[in-house]
């Protein structure tokens, strides 16, 4: 889950390669560098520890001319995060230079066996491993580097993303991938390469997504060459539009992408309804579902794999399936589905969710479920991604672009779209009636309208969120829909406040969880006007009798609860299905300001990344 950027045109690189540092920043952070090529063929290379901003004060001391090269910006895993492990690697002789996202599974055989022909490393890291191979193998062979490039891949196990640059070639860039994202951007005599579209936005809108198993070769005055990485064959290369805008990339005047993500759910939503449901809300049309009928009609079974954040979705997805379609759904984190040796065949349809579309594990468990004869339904929000690329068909949640790693807009993206394929198989499969199906479609069209509403609760929640600064766990609680939902607002709260935060079943808390409660342990309760409101109330009153402390997300004429919670926050009444959407906001904005209270780095926490790229 690195951010790689490679750039070869009639511009100063430097400036575009730092740029495009910074909005691949959300894919990790723990070190960056560049490396330039030079018109006189010389090679500079400039890394730092931490973010693009000590890149850039290392850099802007020294020469940074040159009109192509290559950058990088480091989630770890191979190696600490220094200077030394930090990327454009260069081989033993410091003529070739590389970038790379992704991981290298057999690098300590080929580290070895270069050992054995006299190579050193400077680094712990298996980049640094492939720039010497493609070096031994250019020396061996000698050969041009494109083919030595070529070679050495061949040798490689694992994934890659890689961007290679020489020394005496400052008019040519190497790049090619198998499993790691990489997007080509083709413009008027200059061209771009990315980990994702999001640095090329403003410079072109033609773009092209490299597939698995390809190697590019972008020379100055050339046309751009894609090659099989197998065959050395040349491949078609299918340019397509990139609809992306730089205000989508920009914080449009929020202090975190975080908030104005949370902010954009009321639009976002809008855009992720757009022509899936009739005017008049009697039908849904989900085109993914309505052109794949048959297998909607015949599947036994749906298993939902995923991870994070959009595990929990899955979790909302299961119980909406099973309520519209009445057909029996599993859920698995797709770590462990991958490896579980399921069960799976050919009645079964498997959906997997992804909001980046790159995620390694949900990858790897689509082609273990493929591989077994199951049909894959996608469900991400970046269009050309690895998933959507590797499913039988889909639907993008269509959110724009999420920066924040803490993910919310996709968060409500894929439920709405979960509930939509519902509606929508359930209509084929003649198990919703017309009269459910209008009462969720037109809680879905007011939606937009509903979270407005909800986002009033911004002012309260901030407030709110000062009492809790210091607390150093917190439990969150709900029951069937809105498990999953206490699942997803204590996520929110550790990945960007780093306070320990576990989500429960309300009706496990006497299984264990209610030792934990005291004036210390604050309790989240989601706590909508629905067929399990009463239990809930008593949930509370079992919290409130050990002296815990209750914040409780409820709906308006919700007496008990007032006089029980020590803060009630009121969201509007809404079908049993969709209260995860209304439910989870208010626990993205408290998750928000009280990370921002602690003095948190919001967008960027500690340790993580984006997109989880690597296993
Ligand atoms: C969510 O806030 C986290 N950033 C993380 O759990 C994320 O949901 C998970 O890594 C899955 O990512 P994906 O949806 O892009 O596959």
């Amino acid at each position: 889950m690195c951010g790689i950027i490679g750039y070869i045109g009639s511009q100063d690189a430097y400036p575009i390669l730092i740029q495009g540092l910074r909005r691949l920043e959300y894919r990790g952070y723990d070190s960056a560098g560049v490396a330039l090529a030079r018109q006189d063929g010389s090679l500079a290379v400039y890394k730092a520890r931490g973010k693009v901003d000590n890149l850039e004060t290392v850099a802007s001391a020294r020469d940074t001319s040159g009109n192509a090269g290559i950058a990088h910006t480091r989630w770890a895993t191979h190696g600490e995060p220094n200077d030394t492990n930090a990327h454009p690697h260069t081989s033993q002789s410091g003529r070739i230079a590389i970038v790379h996202n992704g991981t290298i599974e057999n690098y300590a055989v080929l580290r070895e066996a270069l050992a054995q022909h006299g190579f050193t490393f400077k680094s712990e890291t298996d980049t640094e491993v492939l720039a010497q191979l493609i070096e031994y193998v250019q020396n061996e062979n000698h050969c041009d580097l494109v083919e030595a490039v070529r070679e050495a891949l061949l040798q490689v196990e694992g994934a890659y993303a890689i961007v290679v640059t020489e020394q005496g070639r400052p008019d040519r860039l190497i790049a090619a991938r198998k499993s790691s994202p990489l997007v080509i951007g083709v413009g008027d005599d200059e061209t771009f390469l990315a980990s994702d579209a999001t640095p090329i936005v403003g410079f072109t809108d033609q773009v092209v997504y490299l597939k698995d198993n390809e190697l590019a070769i972008i020379e100055r005055g050339k046309p751009l060459q894609i090659k099989s990485l197998d065959t050395d064959e040349p491949s078609d290369i299918d340019i397509q539009p990139l609809k992306m805008s730089v205000a989508q990339l920009e914080k449009g005047g929020y202090d975190a992408f975080m908030l104005k993500e949370i902010f954009e759910q009321p639009s976002t939503l809008l855009d992720c309804l757009r022509g899936r449901i009739t005017d008049d809300c009697s039908r849904v049309v989900l085109s993914g579902v309505v052109e794949n009928a048959e297998r909607f009609l015949q599947a036994h079974r749906i298993v939902i794999v995923a991870c994070g954040t959009s595990w929990h979705a899955a979790l909302i997805g299961k119980r909406v399936i099973q309520e519209l379609c009445k057909i029996p759904v599993e859920v698995e984190y797709a770590s462990e589905f991958r490896y579980g040796n399921p069960m799976i065949g050919k009645n079964d349809i498997v959906i997997a969710i992804s909001q980046s579309g790159e995620t390694a594990d949900t990858l790897a468990a689509i082609q273990l479920a493929r591989e077994k004869g199951a049909w894959v339904y996608g469900i991400c929000n970046v269009v050309g991604a690895s998933i959507p690329r590797n499913t039988d068909s889909g639907t993008y949640i269509h959110v724009g672009p999420e920066i924040g790693v803490a993910s919310t807009k996709a968060f409500t993206g894929q439920v709405t779209v979960l509930t939509l394929l519902a509606l929508c198989a359930g209509q084929i499969r003649g198990t919703v009636s017309r009269e459910k199906v209008r009462e969720v479609a037109q809680a879905l069209m007011k939606m937009p309208e509903t979270i407005k509403e909800v986002l009033k609760l911004d002012g309260p929640i901030r407030q709110l969120s000062r009492m809790f600064t210091y607390a150093h766990n917190f439990l969150y609680l709900g029951r069937g829909y809105n498990y999953p939902t206490a699942l997803e607002g204590a996520l929110k709260l550790k990945e960007i406040s780093y306070i320990h935060a576990e989500g429960y079943p309300a009706a496990e808390m006497k299984h264990g969880p209610i030792a934990l409660i005291d004036r210390e342990m604050p309790t989240v309760i989601i706590a909508p006007n629905d067929s399990l409101y009463d239990k809930i109330v008593s949930n509370v009153e079992q919290v409130k009798s050990r002296g815990g402390s209750v914040i409780a997300i409820v709906n308006p004429g919700n007496d008990k609860m007032e006089r029980l919670a020590d803060c009630c926050l009121e969201v509007p009444e809404v079908p049993e299905c969709l209260t995860p959407i209304v439910s989870s906001i208010p626990l993205q904005l408290l998750a928000y300001y009280i990370a921002v209270n602690k003095g948190k780095d919001v967008d960027r926490p500690r340790n993580l990344a984006k997109s989880v790229t690597v296993e």
